[in-house]
């Protein structure tokens, strides 16, 4: 029987999704869309989308440390920040060498470290979220790799600069650890670990980051990764070539150019997880402390699952029943609420 074909534009027009679905809060995305400046760059870069980019991303690895203070040598780039850590595994692992990980954490991690052919092993949080470093550090003691979310994803919750640098203090110089900051702008100015001080001291460590949460552009696949020279020049040597589209570069430079909007944007963000932590805690729910674009719900012996079930909102559960509910808009915020109403009003009657 002959395929009936139908336009391609007609497929891939329906695949878009909603820059600004109030419903959408599973992926810890940003709510707003491209900043008008960064749109018209992108419009831009997309006129000469016939040329290639950069044989290697030399330039936005200039541009990129000079924004954040470390030398250009001290940066590597990946398609998100899970490009990144792809590339890092793959550079700096053997199959069969262990992985210490959290547990829950980001599920990209055990998707990479299977991809590695790492043996993971995984270390519980405490009741409230947070890392348990003692542990944590006593496993990486065996370790090739050991991973540190900061804020932590499902959780939010963010380690003190003090805990972090007395763990690494703790962890062998041969034993590489991912201090993942996907979310670290959405943390107050106070609570950043100065990354050159620190690349310094730990040879060891490599910081993550992206441009998919506080800049908003997770469609675009932006990732950066800051350490010493000594294990940058591991990773550079695996960089992609033409691995970073052209997009990036004029991507990057228009949202520093307009990081006054952006600061504007996370800090309605950050006030609005505030507001939801607030309403849901004089509903009586236990959210732990987010330092990130999210709220966790843990399930201490609720179903969340169900209890949004027929909402029509789009969240994560965690396979210990907890709720990871990306910060919206306000209409985001008002559809959680009211699901969360409704249920206690069928529980209460
Ligand atoms: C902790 C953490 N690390 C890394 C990533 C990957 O982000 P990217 O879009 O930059 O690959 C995410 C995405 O949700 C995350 O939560």
């Amino acid at each position: 029987m002959q395929a009936v074909l139908r336009p391609v534009s007609a497929e891939v027009g329906g695949a878009l999704p909603n820059a600004i679905d109030p419903f959408a809060l599973s992926l810890n995305e940003n709510p707003f869309p491209p900043l008008p400046a960064v749109r018209s760059a992108l419009i831009r870069s997309i006129d000469v989308a016939n040329r290639y980019p950069e044989f290697l991303p030399e330039r936005l690895r200039r541009v990129m440390a000079g924004h954040v203070g470390v030398r250009a040598d001290q940066v590597v780039l990946g398609a998100g920040a899970t490009g990144v850590i792809t590339q890092a595994l793959q550079a700096l692992t053997s199959p069969g060498d262990t992985i210490v990980m959290a547990s829950p954490t980001f599920d990209g991690y055990p998707i990479l470290a299977r991809m590695a052919r790492l043996a993971p092993v995984t270390v519980p949080l405490d009741e409230h979220g947070h890392h348990d470093l003692d542990a944590l550090a006593d496993a990486a003691a065996n370790a090739r790799v050991v991973v540190v979310c900061r804020p932590h994803n499902p959780t939010g919750t963010l380690q003190s600069t003090a805990e972090i640098v007395n763990f690494l203090r703790r962890v062998p110089p041969a034993t590489i650890v991912l201090l993942d900051e996907a979310y670290i702008e959405f943390a107050a100015a106070e609570h950043r670990i100065e990354a050159l001080a620190l690349i310094a001291r730990f040879p060891n460590v490599l910081m993550v980051r992206t441009f998919s949460k506080a800049y908003g552009l997770a469609g675009l696949r932006i990732g950066y990764g800051l350490a010493s020279a000594e294990l940058t020049r591991t990773l550079w040597a695996h960089q992609q070539p033409f691995g970073i589209a052209i997009t990036s570069l004029v991507a990057v430079v228009a949202s520093y150019d307009a990081e006054d909007q952006l600061l504007q944007r996370i800090r309605q963000i950050t006030a609005e997880r505030r507001y939801l932590r607030m309403r849901l805690s004089a509903m009586g729910i236990y959210t732990t402390d987010s330092y990130a674009n999210f709220v966790y719900l843990p399930s201490r012996g609720r179903l969340w699952r169900d209890e949004f079930a027929g909402s029509g909102l789009r969240i994560r559960f965690d396979a210990d029943g907890g709720a990871r509910i990306s910060v919206g808009s306000r209409a985001s915020t008002q559809a959680v609420l009211s699901a969360v109403g409704k249920t206690a009003a069928m529980t209460a009657s």
